[in-house]
């Protein structure tokens, strides 16, 4: 009753903002994201163990930490097939918090591809995105790689609502996405505050919803024509909307840093002249630049250009996979 897991990041295309059910986390729009390779997270978990213990990156979980990783496995100790018990669970990213990118997204999905193959469960997808949703909701669209889209589902327990792959890592080899550290700093509202706030506060809030939803689609048929500027032209689109939303909260609320705003000016000035360069951004001042290996080189040193602290470079990811060695 032991199994390990490894997850890739994912970053959003079209952004998930704003939940309809913040138990379940279950979203009030669909999303669409991209794996992200080479940075990970192995995850290795053990049931029947003499009592719950959680460790991240080194340290002892504790707190709202611990009770994710513990709400998790408590739903599939509630399948109730056999008594699982308590877990040891031990999980290691190899890219630092700072990256910029949320490593709970591939935490949770190893977390959970690596628990339901330790109570015996067989692979499945899909049963594994709509349980690492409850971890996180991000993270059950890294369960698979390549673009993944989590459907937002209709039903009250959730279990419609999970991410499909719709294209896998290799449909578009070339495609890069560029990550800039702009501020190393822990964000001052989390995602989930974040966009609790902007979901109770922000008048702004139901056209976003309106709209996301019918940039899914969209999104989808860009990235089947492999489109790189229609591509570019949505995300930006996106995130800024998403931004909108949350400036229009009460209070205001805004993740972007004059150093986000700059490189974003750059970035156009770049685009002038002919470099194929868009930004996105999550719950936070560090942008993703996407771009294509052509031009990856460009994107990075604009990136430092504008006061990148660090840069990490990233291609399509693959698969959540068991692996055969354990962390403990
Ligand atoms: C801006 O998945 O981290 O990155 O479900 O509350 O754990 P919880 O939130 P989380 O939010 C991600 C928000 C985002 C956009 C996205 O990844 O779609």
């Amino acid at each position: 009753m032991k199994a390990t897991a490894l997850a890739h990041p994912n970053i959003a295309l079209v952004k998930y903002w704003g939940k309809r059910d913040d138990a379940l986390i279950l979203p009030h729009q669909s999303s669409l994201s991209l794996t992200l390779a080479p940075m990970s997270v192995t995850t290795t978990v053990e049931f029947g163990v003499a009592a719950d213990q959680v460790e991240i990156n080194g340290h002892v979980s504790k707190g709202s930490e611990r009770e994710r990783v513990l709400r998790l496995l408590d739903a599939l100790r509630a399948e109730g097939r056999q008594a699982l018990g308590p877990a040891r669970v031990v999980s290691r990213g190899d890219f630092p918090m700072a990256a910029g990118l949320a490593s709970s997204a591939a935490g949770f999905a190893a977390l959970a591809v690596a628990a339901r193959a330790a109570a015996e469960l067989p692979a499945d997808p899909k049963s594994a995105s709509v349980l690492s949703r409850l971890g996180s909701g991000s993270a059950c669209r890294s369960v698979q790689g390549g673009f993944c889209e989590w459907q937002r589902g209709e039903r009250a327990d959730g279990a419609d609502s999970y991410a499909v792959q719709r294209f896998d890592a290799g449909h578009w080899p070339e495609l890069r996405m560029v990550v800039a550290i702009l501020d190393r700093g822990e964000k001052e509202v989390k995602s989930r505050d974040g966009m609790k706030h902007t979901v109770d506060t922000s008048p702004y809030y139901p056209a976003w919803v309106k709209d996301a939803e019918a940039e899914v689609p969209r999104a989808r048929d860009i990235i089947a024509r492999r489109d790189l500027e229609a591509l570019g032209d949505l995300c930006e689109r996106n995130a800024w909307r998403m931004h909108a939303t949350s400036f229009a909260a009460d209070p205001p609320l805004s993740y972007m840093s004059a150093a986000t705003l700059g490189l974003i000016q750059h970035l156009r000035e770049h685009r002038k002249k002919g470099i194929p360069v868009w930004f996105t951004l999550d719950a936070g001042p560090n942008p993703v630049l996407l771009t294509d290996a052509a031009h990856e080189v460009a994107a990075e040193a604009l990136a430092r250009a504008c006061g990148a602290l660090d840069v990490v470079r990233c291609v399509p990811g693959g698969d959540a996979v068991l692996r055969t060695e354990h962390l403990f």
